[in-house]
């Protein structure tokens, strides 16, 4: 295992970097090739991708291309909704690994708190990482509520909760909660899909450090000890996007930043999940 020095400590024993590319709505082969070449270069290590993405077997194809060593990568799949409802979870997960061309994944998430189903689901995610094939698992858009039912039914905490989290979302309550309990967070859309992008606060804030907005969100995510997963399809994104690691943002720009929440999510929720939501 080799992720460089910007990790988060899991509360399995495992580490995971605390920068990650995103590759949600990445479906083009050479686009992901090229991403995920470039990415590597600049020190990334953990790529975030789910079924739901379609592009499993394009980032296989990009890794086995690349010929990056197994250890350097750090590969995070999810399982979709209407797997937990059918109940072909494991059939869902090796499918999902043949896809990415893996004979382990580093780390396998609920991707949404399908009600009535993610506690039986979370028993075959158990199952899975006791026979090897998973290092880590963790689950993603949970509530407080959803973690406090999953810890009725095991004795097992998620290593991750995957929720969206950036300066405009910021959901204090649970990130609280989440750390208490030593589940480590990872922000999704950290850079909420460019919404920030014009604030004359992050403008300000990112001129007394030679930074840009994107660099600014990012840094008070992971200065948090928020892990980042930012999509970038585009080389000089990409790269802007690692050098968040080289500066520190004073406490006043932290809190600051952290007036800016409007507790408004960017994304939206599938469909299936809106009325539990
Ligand atoms: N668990 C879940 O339910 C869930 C939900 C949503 C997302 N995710 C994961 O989180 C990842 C990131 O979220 P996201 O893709 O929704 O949103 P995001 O990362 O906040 O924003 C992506 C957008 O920002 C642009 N961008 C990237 N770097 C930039 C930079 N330095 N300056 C200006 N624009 C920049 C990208 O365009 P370019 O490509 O042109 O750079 C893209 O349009 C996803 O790809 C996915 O892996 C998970």
């Amino acid at each position: 295992m080799s992720f460089g020095n910007h990790i988060i400590q899991l509360n399995d024993t495992r580490e995971m970097p605390l920068l990650g590319l995103g590759a949600y709505k990445t479906l083009d082969d050479t686009e992901l090739k090229q991403g995920i070449l470039e990415a590597f270069s600049c020190g990334y290590h953990l790529i975030d991708t789910a079924s739901f993405y379609k592009n499993e077997e394009g980032i296989g194809r990009a890794i086995k291309a690349l010929s990056i060593p197994r250890s350097e990568l750090f590969i995070t799949t999810k399982l979709w909704n209407t797997a937990q409802r059918i109940g072909n979870i494991e059939d869902s997960f090796y499918r999902s690994l043949e896809r990415l061309g893996l004979d382990y994944l580093d780390l396998y998430l609920i991707h949404w708190p399908v009600p009535g189903c993610f506690c039986n689901t979370w028993q075959v995610f158990e199952k899975l990482q006791s026979s090897g094939v998973i290092k880590s698992i963790g689950v993603s858009n949970f509530s407080i509520h959803d973690l406090e039912l999953l810890k009725e039914a095991s004795d097992i905490t998620p290593a991750v909760n995957q929720i969206e989290m950036h300066p405009l979302f910021q959901n204090p309550e649970l990130i609280s909660y989440c750390q208490t309990n030593g589940i480590a967070i990872q922000a999704y859309a950290p850079l909420a899909r460019g919404a920030y992008a014009n604030s004359p606060l992050m403008i300000e804030i990112g001129k007394q450090h030679q930074k840009t907005p994107a660099q600014i969100g990012l840094r008070w995510l992971v200065q948090q000890n928020i892990s980042v997963i930012p999509k970038s399809g585009q080389k000089n994104h990409i790269e802007e996007n690692s050098k968040i690691f080289d500066f520190s943002l004073t406490e006043e720009e932290m809190s600051a930043i952290s007036a800016m929440n409007t507790g408004q999510r960017i994304t939206g929720v599938p469909e299936d999940m809106v009325p539990y939501l």
